[in-house]
């Protein structure tokens, strides 16, 4: 695999693949990698011919310092997950190549910025749209692979895409769970054996959601999921929606795509789980 920490290095290396006419996928990552980030390069290596990932914890896109200062890195650990996986290429800038200073970004993607995880962490999705665009700009993938985990991400980063018309088709790519049913996630690692068996509330109640999902008792199940979340012992529930899965409004009994969208702290560590229902 080879490694870039500069733009321009890179932008070289996949300009000499292109007028090779070779198709690029990119899956971009804060790095910590876990099988479900390699499972995004499974789905890139399957859909294009070079895939680059890139590695790289982005500043502007944490609103809180101290999830940033703990943000785990590291960076051995995952070259050799990425060479083990068959990865082409990393691109693992410092800030200082990815940011001049302080800059000013601000994109208008209106309401999804501020509904649910935006809510709850302001500025983010400014931060995420402002980095992707940037690593867009560098490797001009034609595919990006992104997780459900991130199901609002994936939508802020498609709304981009059109607003800016770029030229890259995003391609969303299941949630990985651990066996006992935990999404996987970089932050995982933060949660204390109590925390993880505390956490396992998530993917019981979207499980049981899915099993009891019925469109005309959307309200009521709704409040009876948050209720069982909010009855762990440990876990404090952020929001739990049972959304439109294109806008993330709450869904009504027309709505056609209907995803279940839940985020809590357990412990200290923020944790966000989901399930596509209809
Ligand atoms: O989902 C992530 O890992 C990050 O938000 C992303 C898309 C790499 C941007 O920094």
């Amino acid at each position: 695999m080879k490694i870039f920490t500069k733009r321009k290095d890179l932008s070289q290396y996949l300009e000499q693949l292109r007028s090779d006419g070779k198709t690029i996928g990119f899956v971009p990552t804060l790095g910590a990698l876990h099988n479900g980030h390699l499972s995004l390069l499974v789905r890139a290596q399957q859909e294009t011919d070079k895939v680059v990932c890139s590695i790289f914890v982005n500043p502007t896109q944490f609103n809180d310092p101290k999830d940033l200062e703990k943000y785990p890195r590291p960076i051995t650990a995952d070259i050799e997950k990425l060479e083990q996986a068959g990865c082409d290429a990393l691109f693992n800038p410092e800030v200082s190549e990815m940011y001049a200073g302080n800059e000013q970004w601000h994109l208008e993607i209106g309401e999804l910025e501020h509904l649910l995880e935006g809510k709850f962490r302001p500025g983010h999705y400014q931060g995420v749209t402002q980095v992707v665009f940037k690593l867009f700009n560098i490797v001009k993938p034609d595919k990006a692979f992104f997780g459900q985990k991130d199901y609002q991400q994936v939508l802020v980063i498609q709304k981009m895409v059109e607003i800016l018309k770029l030229p890259v088709k995003l391609v969303m790519c299941p949630i990985l769970r651990e066996t006992d049913g935990l999404a996987m996630s970089s932050r995982n690692i933060h949660l204390s054996a109590g925390d993880r068996q505390h956490a396992l509330v998530l993917s019981k109640t979207l499980n049981w959601l899915m099993e009891n999902f019925d469109r005309t008792k959307m309200p009521a199940l709704t409040r009876e999921c948050a209720a069982m979340i909010s009855a762990e012992p440990g876990v404090e529930l952020e929001y739990f929606e049972i959304a439109n899965g294109e806008n993330l409004h709450k869904s009504d009994q027309q709505t056609k795509e209907i995803v279940a969208l839940v985020a809590v702290k357990v412990g200290v560590t923020r944790l966000i789980d989901n399930m596509i229902l209809a």
